[in-house]
């Protein structure tokens, strides 16, 4: 298994990050995507990475942490996109949630991120996060609109996939519009929420063939663990719970979600017994 989203650089894993990394591979989990924050994190990243053969990362800043994004951090990223282990332009998007940055300043970063992914031929790693009152001006929207725009402009890949929206929670029609869009769909801890009837009930609607893996460590800890720190070994879990709500075996479910890693992010893939 591959955790495609997880913050490893993070201090919440500062005085057990070794230790996350074997429990990780102990669980199967064999490859971890660290996607970035800000440059800082970028550099963390690439620094676990070059230390951990099984750790790969994602350059970008997140959407919380772009109020100083300038044409300066495009140049910044664009030279630490050259390290051969960067799989991603990531954690890009909009969070209507926080409201750290004004929504025209996120626009504007995430913007110049996806046409600094187009320049180097990589995937992105998308996140949305909608602002709680229902009223509100939609995130999900909004970054639709954003990566619908780009996806028209820009030359698909030969996986036809251009990126991943992580942590889904939207809406059926809006993850079809993402599947038009070359999107696939990252899902994690929520899934295993007991209270998740929502997400329990729209996701056996999406496609098994667009979903990745993900556990947004150290965030969104899949049950029995909700509310403490998350971790990569944790991964089975989600893949248990994906078997259950689409009525399939987890073996299935792994090798579905790590054919569509390979081909989102060019890594693992291989079918068990093939390697
Ligand atoms: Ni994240």
């Amino acid at each position: 298994m591959i955790d495609t989203h997880c913050h490893l650089d993070l201090r919440q894993f500062d005085a057990d990050r070794e230790a996350v990394i074997e429990r990780a591979a102990a669980a199967g989990v064999w490859a971890i995507i660290n996607p970035a924050i800000d440059l800082a994190s970028c550099r963390r990243a690439l620094a676990l990475a070059d230390a951990h053969p099984g750790v790969y990362a994602a350059v970008g800043v997140h959407p919380n942490d772009c109020g100083d994004f300038s044409e300066e951090t495009v140049g910044a990223l664009r030279e630490l996109a050259q390290h051969p282990k960067v799989v991603a332009i990531g954690e890009i998007g909009l969070d209507y949630y926080w409201e750290r940055v004004p929504h025209d300043r996120q626009q504007r970063a995430l913007r110049s991120q996806l046409a600094l992914a187009a320049e180097l031929g990589l995937p992105v790693i998308l996140h949305a996060r909608n602002a709680p009152a229902p009223d509100a001006p939609s995130c999900n929207a909004d970054l639709l609109h954003e990566i619908e725009q780009w996806a028209q402009r820009t030359p698909r890949a030969t996986s036809g996939i251009v990126g991943v929206w992580h942590a889904f929670s939207g809406a059926l029609a809006e993850a079809q519009r993402a599947y038009a869009a070359g999107l696939v769909l990252g899902l994690g801890g929520p899934v295993t929420f007991q209270n998740a009837r929502r997400l329990h009930a729209l996701t056996p609607q999406l496609r098994l063939d667009r979903l990745l893996l993900e556990t947004d460590a150290p965030y969104l800890a899949p049950h029995p663990y909700r509310g403490q720190r998350n971790e990569p070994a944790y991964v089975p879990l989600i893949a248990q719970s994906l078997a259950r709500l689409f009525g399939t075996s987890v073996d299935n479910v792994v090798q579905e979600t790590e054919a569509t890693t390979h081909r989102c992010f060019g890594i693992g893939g291989l079918l068990p017994g093939a390697a």
